[in-house]
């Protein structure tokens, strides 16, 4: 085993775990703004318990999975270097991961952000934008994990 195959399995349990956070937060945001049809007390009660989730899922999951992926990430591209150089780095295959990876960081921020208005009742997202922008994450991911695959050239 060497310290490449090490830092590329963490790599990857780190982004599964990022993943499955990203694609799940904005289900329960969706939720969370379907609440706003409900009577009282339930719409309070639910939205309660709906923000308690948020925030854990956020603390609990998504940040250390974020900071892990990007950790192990840049101890891959530590690695790579020492093998071939800075010059992978501009490879077409390796310039689509990395905007994947700062567009999906991008969005991590923005539903970071928009947990806080959701939590102060500032938002005016509703829950059809959140159904229609889950997807995001995962076809982002699509494009990052075929890139490193097939680093693919033209
Ligand atoms: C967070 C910042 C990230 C950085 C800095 C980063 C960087 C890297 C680097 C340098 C490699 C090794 C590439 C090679 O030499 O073959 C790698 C491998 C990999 N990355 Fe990332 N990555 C990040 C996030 C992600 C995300 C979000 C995903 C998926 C959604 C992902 C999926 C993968 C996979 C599947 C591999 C293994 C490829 C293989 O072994 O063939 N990475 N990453």
């Amino acid at each position: 085993m060497t310290a490449y195959d090490l830092a590329r399995g963490l790599h990857i349990l780190a982004v599964i775990a990022w993943m499955a956070g990203l694609l799940f937060l904005p289900r329960l945001y969706a939720y969370d703004a379907e609440q706003a049809a409900k009577p009282e007390p339930l719409r309070s009660e639910m939205q309660t318990l709906l923000r308690a989730w948020q925030k854990r899922l956020l603390r609990i999951i998504l940040n250390p999975a974020m900071i892990l992926s990007w950790g192990f990430g840049l101890w891959l591209i530590h690695i790579d270097t020492q093998a071939r150089g800075w010059g992978f780095l501009l490879e077409p295959w390796m310039v689509a991961k990395l905007s994947g990876v700062i567009l999906l960081t991008a969005w991590h921020g923005f539903l970071a952000g928009q947990r806080k208005r959701i939590a102060a009742g500032t938002s005016t997202r509703s829950a059809r934008f959140w159904r229609m922008t889950n997807e995001i994450p995962f076809l982002l991911a699509i494009v990052m994990v075929l890139s490193v695959t097939t680093e693919w050239r033209w």
